[in-house]
């Protein structure tokens, strides 16, 4: 086999940066693809090539050997389970799910059925997030003791106002920023720093959003199982492209990360290797700000997982990895339900207890109410 044959399932907002992104890569062939909106799917099918199936039962009969899926995130388990019963290879978009025990689900299922399986986390397939990775393995900065990131995406307020969009509602989204942008920074962390043991967390709501829609600002203080402490900004209203920062301060040095920068990290450093001592510098990386970083990042985490396929390898980004991104999320939603800090322990007894849905529930009257007091210009 030469190249991956690809179906997707989900024409939306999405599906543009992956096929950006894998425009040029002769391993990827996007094939088919299936969407519950027949006139959206006939639009997307038809600008992008692609056959097109008006059942899903019918699409996983195409000659296909994986799919992509892009769905509102409640769907996310149930078309895991079925496209992995087909025997299908699966790559599906972040967030994993919106519960823990779905996430279950969607393991046990791609496992039985033997299939390759892979979150579309894009932060982790980021040149300048591997670069940090690579970095603070080789002992660059030291260990790290304290950070803060930043992720703020522009989205179009009609997504929060619209009380029938899926987009950041409790039940279909999973939750609000801390949900949808929220668990790329949490599954990134988690990469570098390893397992988080307790969470602050506040909510806000800039937007006059309705009741079923989630907070739109986060703050989540986050302390990891090292001792690091990383402070995590999360909007989806703030007036400017989207873009993500991350600073992390350790013994040995310091990395500055940001993606609205052309060259996107400094680093400073006393490790012997380091390019320049006693001051930041900045090493080559291949980067562009939005929408360039989208495509380069999903380009790469599409040919990987392909090459998984081709050379019949384990992704090293496991599911398991993934669903502890949803952890994060759902100790956050904990603690600003709590009031006050919250540890991975307490929410471990509730996944063996009532089960992590429950932490989603009565969200909404623990959401600061901002807007009343601003006015949008
Ligand atoms: N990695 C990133 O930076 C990034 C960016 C945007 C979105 N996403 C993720 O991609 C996924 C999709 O987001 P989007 O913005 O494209 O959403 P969207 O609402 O634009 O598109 C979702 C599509 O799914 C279709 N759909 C709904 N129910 C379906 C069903 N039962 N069967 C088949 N199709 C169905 C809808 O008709 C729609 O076309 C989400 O998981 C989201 O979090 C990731």
């Amino acid at each position: 086999m030469d190249y991956v044959k690809f179906g997707i399932i989900g024409t939306g907002a999405v599906w543009g940066f992956h096929k950006l992104g894998s425009k040029k890569n002769p391993k990827i062939k996007f094939i088919s693809a299936y969407d519950i909106d027949e006139r959206k799917l006939n639009r997307v099918a038809k600008y992008s090539k692609l056959e097109t199936y008006s059942t899903l039962d019918d699409f996983l009969k195409s000659d296909i050997d994986a799919v992509l899926i892009m769905v509102p995130h409640y769907l996310h388990r149930d078309i895991v389970v079925e496209v992995a019963e087909s025997g299908k290879h699966i790559i599906c978009e972040k967030p994993m799910a919106t519960t823990l025990e779905e996430c279950d689900d969607m393991i046990a299922a791609t496992k039985k059925a033997g299939v390759k399986f892979m979150i579309a986390e894009n932060h982790r397939f980021l040149p300048a997030h591997q670069f940090m990775k690579d970095i603070i393995d080789r002992d660059y900065i030291g260990e790290i003791f304290l950070g803060r990131t930043y992720e703020g995406a522009y989205v179009s307020p009609d997504q929060f106002l619209d009380p029938n969009s899926w987009n950041f509602t409790y039940d279909k989204g999973g939750g609000g920023v801390v949900a949808d942008q929220g668990v790329h920074k949490f599954t990134f962390l988690n990469w570098l720093l390893g397992d988080v043991d307790s969470a602050q967390c506040w909510l806000g709501k800039a937007t006059s959003s309705p009741p079923n829609k989630g907070e739109d600002n986060a703050i989540i203080l986050l302390r990891y199982k090292s001792g690091a402490m990383i402070t995590v900004d999360l909007t989806s209203v703030s007036i400017h492209l989207p873009t993500n920062r991350t600073e992390l301060h350790g013994t040995r040095g310091t990395i500055l990360e940001d993606h609205s920068w052309e060259n996107p990290i400094r680093v400073l450093s006393s490790h012997p290797d380091a390019e320049v001592k006693g001051e930041f510098y900045s090493p080559s990386i291949e980067h562009g700000p939005f929408p360039q970083y989208y495509k380069i990042s999903m380009g790469y985490e599409d040919a990987y997982f392909a090459e998984c396929i081709l050379e019949d390898k384990e992704p090293e980004f496991t599911p398991e990895q993934a669903k502890q991104g949803v952890a994060v999320v759902l100790l956050s939603y904990l603690s600003a339900k709590k009031g006050r800090i919250t540890t991975m322990d307490e929410l471990m007894k509730i996944y063996k207890t009532t089960g992590t849905k429950s932490v989603l529930k009565d969200l909404e009257s623990v959401t600061q109410k901002n807007y009343g007091k601003m006015q949008w210009k």
